[in-house]
């Protein structure tokens, strides 16, 4: 079974709480999104193999240590994804980044793509999947679905907030992907909304309603 991590540091803690404030403005809740993916980013490439390799300081030879393993594919989940893009790629500015558009029909709650552009070398590389909200979890189930239809298969799935079924429902469909979350909420309300939640991550990230 895949591990859930829950990135539990206080500076995601705190930059968090400001993040579900419902005085928080875009410009605001942009920043803070931005800010909070790259904390998590740290914590995301923990298990990144590294090489030694030799350099000169200006006193003396020494070893030193660089990455050493897989290419990243950052792949956000339209459109709420593309907040946390910035973050990422701010610590792994190496990554290419691949887009998938889903959303979330508002009476079945059930995914719909509409859009997908990916790296050609998709496969030689390790992605993240990445998405503010993991709900029902059938975007996030979808997307990652749809990267294993093309053959990939090291995942990682990163999302800041996630209602239990969310977790549940990727654990049972795709055991091999890692999730790593700010917070796991109390449940979801009849509206399939995140509960205590931040209200609709994509319309606060780019204040539409
Ligand atoms: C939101 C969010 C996720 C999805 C989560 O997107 O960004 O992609 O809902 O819900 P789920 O786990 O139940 O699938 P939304 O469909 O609102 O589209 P948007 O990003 O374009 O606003
Ligand atoms: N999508 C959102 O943007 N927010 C939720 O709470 C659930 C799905």
């Amino acid at each position: 079974m895949a591990k859930v991590h829950i990135l539990d540091h206080p500076l995601i803690q705190h930059k968090l709480t400001f993040i579900r404030d419902k005085n928080t403005g875009s410009k605001e809740f942009r920043e803070l999104v931005e800010e909070v993916s790259m904390l998590m980013a740290y914590e995301v490439t923990r298990d990144f193999a590294l090489k030694d390799i030799e350099i000169e300081t200006p006193v003396t030879t020494t070893k030193g240590q660089v990455i050493a393993g897989r290419k990243v594919v950052i792949v956000p989940i339209l459109r709420a994804g593309i907040g946390m893009v910035s973050g990422m790629v701010n610590l792994i500015p190496a990554a290419k980044v691949g887009h998938i558009g889903l959303y979330r029909d508002p009476e079945t709650l059930q995914p719909v793509e509409y859009y997908c552009k990916l790296p050609s070398d998709l496969n030689e590389r390790e992605l993240i999947v990445i998405d503010p909200m993991l709900a029902t979890g059938g975007s996030a189930s979808a997307a990652i679905k749809f990267l294993k239809d093309r053959k990939v298969k090291n995942i990682k799935l990163v999302c800041l907030l996630a209602a239990p079924e969310g977790i549940k429902k990727v654990q049972e469909e795709h055991p091999d992907v890692d999730i790593y979350l700010a917070a796991v909420d109390e449940k979801l309300d009849d509206h399939g909304y995140i509960v205590p939640g931040l209200g609709d991550a994509g319309d606060r990230l780019f204040g539409t309603k």
